[in-house]
């Protein structure tokens, strides 16, 4: 297939149409009920760190970069042995929260803000593509299935323009549809030598966040994408070749629709097992329980002495006596890994831990 000029957006045809309405409609709906639910949980830290370690693993693996979640528990807690895979998941979550981070700050989506963050996901330097010769290929038969623009000038012209579609305040359009139109766009820019599928990724949410449909960062397609893997690349070929943007607008609003449900669901039983634990630990242990502490047990699915030690401000010895009373009453599970004591908040890590198994 040879390369060809790529059409700027807007796409020009009408995209809105009824079938697309009605999905929006539902798809709207259940990101509203997300939205309306999160809100309403006090520690968003919380929330967002459970549900993204999840998706940076879906996400990852996408790209075959597969892990466990015994392997991810490693790499976030540095401890040696950790898989490189694990690493790349762990980085791809850095470059999430950086990524929401400057979008909350700036209230833009930006190139540079795009490119340091597949920076970030890649540990790469290298930035846009320079050399011709990054094509896709069919992983079955190794055909060649699409060659992306090529070339500095013209990649960084089919990007300002995308970022203008992208920042743009225009009202015609909903902004769901345009986030699948910005998806297809970006991906057939293909700006990148490598990181371009998870880079997209990372922009559809930053992109809720953006038009305010979400405060935190939780609704990640990777799952939904991994469910149903053929249709998007089927689909995404299909735009260029056949001009379907019906087909690939429904099959992404379905995917934001599917996922706003299966995260509420999730985030309601971390916060429940929040409210749970945290009345236990009260009623268990009265003289160590804080809000505070309830926080830092959840902060991650494990915890260290010198994090409960700084978090609440109290020596090092009273922070040990703290996890290890937490540990005889069954909250935490302490493993030496290396030099260090990493204790485990089992029921956090559940939670997260059969999303696995039902994938
Ligand atoms: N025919 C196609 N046209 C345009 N884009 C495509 C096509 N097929 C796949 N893609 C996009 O290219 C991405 C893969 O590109 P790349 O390897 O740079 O990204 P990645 O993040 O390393 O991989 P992955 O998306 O598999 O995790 C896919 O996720 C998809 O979004
Ligand atoms: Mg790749």
């Amino acid at each position: 297939m040879f390369e060809q000029k790529l059409p700027i957006l807007p796409p020009d045809i009408e995209l809105e149409s009824k079938l697309v309405l009605k999905q929006l409609a539902r798809s709207n709906r259940a990101l509203a009920e997300l939205k309306g639910y999160a809100d309403t949980i006090p520690n968003k830290h919380i929330l967002i760190n459970a549900v993204l370690i999840n998706e940076a693993k879906d996400s990852s693996a996408i790209e075959n970069i597969i892990t466990t979640y015994d392997d991810l528990y490693k790499a976030i807690s540095d401890a040696s042995g950790a898989s490189s895979a694990a690493k790349e998941v762990v980085n791809y979550r850095t470059a999430l929260w950086q990524g929401y981070e400057l979008v909350r700050a700036h209230k833009m989506l930006t190139i540079n803000m795009i490119i340091e963050l597949q920076g970030i996901i890649e540990k790469s330097r290298a930035g846009v593509r320079k050399l011709p010769g990054t094509v896709l290929r069919n992983e079955k038969n190794n055909e060649i299935i699409y060659a992306p623009p090529s070339g500095e000038t013209q990649i960084y012209e089919l990007l300002s323009n995308l970022e203008k579609y992208i920042n743009d305040e225009d009202h015609d359009i909903d902004p769901l549809i345009k986030l699948a139109v910005i998806h297809y766009q970006f991906e057939v820019i293909h700006p990148f030598y490598d990181g371009n599928g998870r880079t997209g990724r990372i922009i559809n949410v930053l992109y809720l966040v953006l038009k305010e449909l979400l405060d935190s960062p939780i609704l990640y397609l990777s799952g939904y994408i991994i469910r149903n893997k053929s249709d998007y690349y089927r689909l995404l070929q299909e735009v260029q070749t056949l001009n379907k943007w019906e087909e690939w607008i429904v099959y992404i609003l379905t995917g934001i629709e599917e996922t706003a449900n299966e995260t509420l669901k999730l985030v309601k039983r971390i916060n429940a097992e929040v409210n749970m634990m945290s009345a236990e630990i009260k009623e268990r242990l009265p003289k160590i329980y804080s809000k505070e502490l309830i926080e830092l047990l959840f902060y991650e699915f494990y915890t260290k002495t010198v994090y409960i030690e700084t978090g609440l401000n109290i020596t090092r010895k009273t922070a040990a006596n703290y996890l290890s009373a937490l540990e005889k009453e069954g909250f935490l599970i302490s493993e030496k890994i290396g030099k260090e004591r990493i204790y485990q908040n089992k029921r956090l890590y559940d939670i997260v831990k059969t999303l696995e198994v039902n994938r």
